[in-house]
């Protein structure tokens, strides 16, 4: 029988969230569990409005992402069924993107996100940033990836591919749900 994640080992301290990645050449990045004082930088990250084409939304405000990650740092879903990893991603210190995955608490699969800001953007911090939060699901007894893309999202489907996940050509609501396994 498949091992269950041991959620209760989740930290929500961000000692233990901290991981090192570097990126040849440029920076070192990281990623680090968002906390609510990351809100006001961060609504300077994802402020472009062409970061919402694919995903609908707008760029958000300071307060709506206060409020977001006063949600987000208590680590679960308020009904505690599932597992929330908010990850702010840091290059040289500063904040660049995140990425994020919910996990159900009795289940072994992860539903995964990433988004970088657009001035820096097109530099693989999406698919490095990716990777780290697979390897961090992993070492917390995931075994099963679920993305959602539109089916004209090509970056979004080549970090998807790096990751070992495949288009199941399942659709729901306009999006494809790409699959894989780890660990
Ligand atoms: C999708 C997103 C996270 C990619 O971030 P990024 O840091 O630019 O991505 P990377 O530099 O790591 O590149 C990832 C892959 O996408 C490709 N790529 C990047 N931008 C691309 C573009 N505009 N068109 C086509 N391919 C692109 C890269 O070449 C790379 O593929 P490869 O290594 O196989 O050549 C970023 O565009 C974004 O945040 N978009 C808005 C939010 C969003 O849509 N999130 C995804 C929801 S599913």
């Amino acid at each position: 029988m498949q091992s269950r994640p041991r959620w209760s080992s989740l930290s929500k301290t961000a000692d233990v969230c901290r991981r090192e990645y570097p990126v040849p050449g440029v920076l070192s990045l990281r990623s680090l569990a968002v906390a609510v004082a990351d809100a006001s930088a961060m609504a300077r990250v994802l402020s472009d409005p062409s970061l919402y084409r694919f995903t609908g939304g707008e760029p958000p405000s300071v307060d709506a992402l206060t409020r977001q990650y006063t949600a987000q740092v208590r680590g679960c879903s308020p009904d505690g069924r599932a597992a929330w990893i908010n990850r702010v991603v840091l290059v040289d210190e500063g904040p660049v993107g995140y990425v994020q995955a919910t996990v159900p608490m009795d289940d072994d699969v992860a539903e995964i996100a990433w988004v970088i800001g657009r001035p820096w953007q097109g530099l693989g911090y999406a698919k490095r940033a990716a990777e780290l939060l697979v390897e961090e699901l992993t070492g917390r007894g995931v075994h099963r990836l679920v993305a959602m893309i539109r089916p004209d999202h090509v970056a979004s489907q080549r970090i998807a591919a790096h990751l070992g996940m495949r288009d199941s050509s399942e659709m729901v609501d306009g999006e494809i749900r790409w699959t894989g396994t780890v660990g």
